[in-house]
């Protein structure tokens, strides 16, 4: 058996106590984390709601995308849509855990990705992988204005087992990479004015009230149907920097645009960062 007291201490404030102790480990690591690309704007293009509508949906957003490269520094992450849902119902037919259904819906991701990527060539845009987008997007963001990305968070074969449908989808890792590097802002794009009392397509939803700014802490108490993960809504109460996230209307030329430039143009989801505090 090892005897303790031989263990050697290195110099660190951390060192001699359990990482589950907040009170302990809250000098050392209570402080606000660096913004790491802070010029940085983070889109998010549905994969249902824009990519699986064809051309019809993507050629006016990659217009208005290319438009916006002089202007901002983006990294464009794209949604699984309508062919992860057949996936992940094959899947489960054949009953394949979460763990290998999270796989599946980012490699459709990925496709989007590489689709929209493709159609913005021209403009000095690529499609990179994951590890890229972790190690090496400065270099490419200093190379060209924008890369292309999946949103899918890459979880894969740890996804959290709590369902059968993995919960950390095109959304959730959206947020998480825009505030783990500090980014300037997040915008999801998808096929609705923003986020409405109840589904707008829905039977009935021509009653459905847009709610214009609301917080994530209203959105986890709101019993019915999202336009975004609810997992999303979870993280962001643990947010670092992104104070808010606007969703708006990609079939709507120029809503994008607006959001970029600071405008109010959808829906406004507070989250639980506060700048101003370290
Ligand atoms: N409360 C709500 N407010 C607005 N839209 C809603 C609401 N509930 C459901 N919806 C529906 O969600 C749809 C968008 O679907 P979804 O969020 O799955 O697409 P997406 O974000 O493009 O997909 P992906 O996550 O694969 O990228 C809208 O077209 C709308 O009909
Ligand atoms: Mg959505």
């Amino acid at each position: 058996m090892a005897d303790t007291t031989t263990i050697k201490h290195v110099a660190s404030p951390l060192a001699r106590q359990t990482l589950l102790d907040g009170d302990l480990t809250r000098p050392v690591a209570g402080k606000r984390p660096i913004r790491i690309l802070p010029w940085l704007q983070v889109v998010k293009i549905g994969g249902r709601s824009i990519m699986d509508r064809g051309a019809d949906g993507i050629l006016p957003i990659v217009d208005e995308l290319r438009k916006l490269l002089p202007e901002h520094r983006l990294l464009i992450l794209t949604g699984a849509g309508i062919r992860a849902r057949h996936l992940y119902s094959v899947a489960l037919d054949l009953g394949l855990p979460v763990g290998s259904l999270a796989p599946l819906g980012a490699s459709e991701a990925g496709q989007n990705g590489h689709i929209l990527a493709t159609l913005l060539a021209p403009d000095g845009v690529s499609y990179v992988e994951k590890a890229t987008v972790a190690d090496q997007l400065a270099i490419h963001l200093s190379a060209t204005r924008a890369v292309v990305a999946s949103a899918y968070p890459p979880y894969h074969s740890h996804e959290f087992p709590g369902s059968r449908i993995p919960t950390h989808r095109a959304d959730t890792g959206a947020f998480l990479i825009a505030d783990a590097l500090g980014a300037a802002g997040l915008t999801l794009v998808e096929d609705v004015d923003g986020i409405y009392d109840a589904d707008p397509n829905a039977e009935g939803g021509d009653k459905a009230k847009l709610l214009g700014d609301v917080s994530a802490a209203d959105l986890a108490r709101h019993s019915g149907t999202l336009p975004i993960d609810r997992a999303m809504v979870e993280v962001m109460a643990n947010a670092r920097h992104i104070a808010r996230v606007q969703l708006v209307n990609g079939l709507k030329p120029g809503r994008l645009t607006a959001a970029l430039r600071g405008e109010h143009v959808g829906t406004i989801i507070r989250t639980g960062a506060r700048p101003a505090e370290v």
